[in-house]
């Protein structure tokens, strides 16, 4: 066999493994529209392009040139973390979103895998409102609910989804600047004369739509009615309650995932 062919081979063998390491190009898909090409820009210019192509599952939510807001002005460390935060390791089309069990899930994110994520920064809550709107948020306390999903980009099932939404998703602390939170028992008089600018009250957005997110929708085909009060928070107050209920939910969920990874690790050793 001649050098020539050899190198052939070699040449062919390369190009198909570098196909089936990569199923899709996340940036030649956002090329062909041109309203996404700023956060096509920065998708790439963070290195996080090369991480979303490198997935076989995934969901892409992503920013049109008038939703980008303040992203554009950050430094580019605090760019990759919050976008980072916007690609769910999971597929995740209308159809599946329109069906979410109760409507709504927790998501995670490649920031999550990225492993420097705090609490829950690395989570994203979802869900499917009685209005029938599907909104995202960081599942961090603090954070805003009220990323809105707009329309579909690109879906490919199962393997990349992206998605418009209408405004960045900011866990709480991820740029630097954590909103407080309000006290959980009676503020002691430290507490009250605590210098911050950010008064605790804007830590609950009212635009939190939180309140509404559990009522039974009226498709929903739930044969138990009992569960419906329990699960329909009412005021602010049930609203936070829920909320720290399902960060409990998610501290379980991130348990369940160490203990994984630990037998993983223990089964390969
Ligand atoms: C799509 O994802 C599945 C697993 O989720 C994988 O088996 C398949 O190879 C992927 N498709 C392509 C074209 O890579
Ligand atoms: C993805 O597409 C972009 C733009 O078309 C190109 O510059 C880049 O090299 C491609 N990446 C891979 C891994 O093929």
């Amino acid at each position: 066999m001649s050098h020539s062919v050899m190198i052939l081979i070699a040449a062919v063998l390369l190009i198909s493994s570098a196909a089936t390491t990569s199923a899709f190009n996340v940036t030649r898909m956002l090329e062909q529209y041109p309203e996404f090409s700023e956060f096509n820009g920065l998708l790439s210019k963070t290195g996080l392009a090369a991480e979303v192509n490198r997935r076989r599952t995934v969901t892409v939510l992503a920013l049109s040139a008038g939703h980008v807001g303040g992203l554009s002005s950050k430094t580019e460390d605090v760019q990759k973390r919050i976008l980072s935060n916007h690609v769910v390791l999971d597929y995740y089309d209308t159809t599946k979103l329109n069906k979410l069990k109760n409507g709504k899930a927790v998501l995670t994110t490649l920031y999550q895998a990225s492993g420097t994520a705090d609490d829950q920064q690395g989570f994203i809550n979802v869900i499917h409102n009685k209005e029938g709107h599907i909104i995202f948020g960081s599942a961090e306390k603090g954070s805003q609910m009220n990323s809105q999903l707009e329309g579909v980009v690109v879906a490919q099932p199962y393997n990349i989804s992206i998605l418009s939404i209408s405004s960045p998703i900011i866990a709480n602390g991820i740029d630097g600047n954590w909103t407080p939170m309000p006290p959980m028992s009676a503020p002691s008089p430290d507490a009250a004369s605590s210098p911050t600018d950010d008064a605790p009250a804007s830590a609950e957005s009212p635009e939190v739509t939180v309140t509404d997110a559990d009522a039974p929708s009226s498709d929903d085909t739930s044969p138990n009615p009992a569960e419906a009060p329990a699960d329909s928070p009412n005021s602010p107050a049930d609203a936070a309650d829920a909320q720290q209920k399902s960060a409990a939910v998610v501290s379980g969920v991130s348990l369940a995932w160490t203990v994984a990874l630990a037998s993983l690790v223990a089964a390969s050793l």
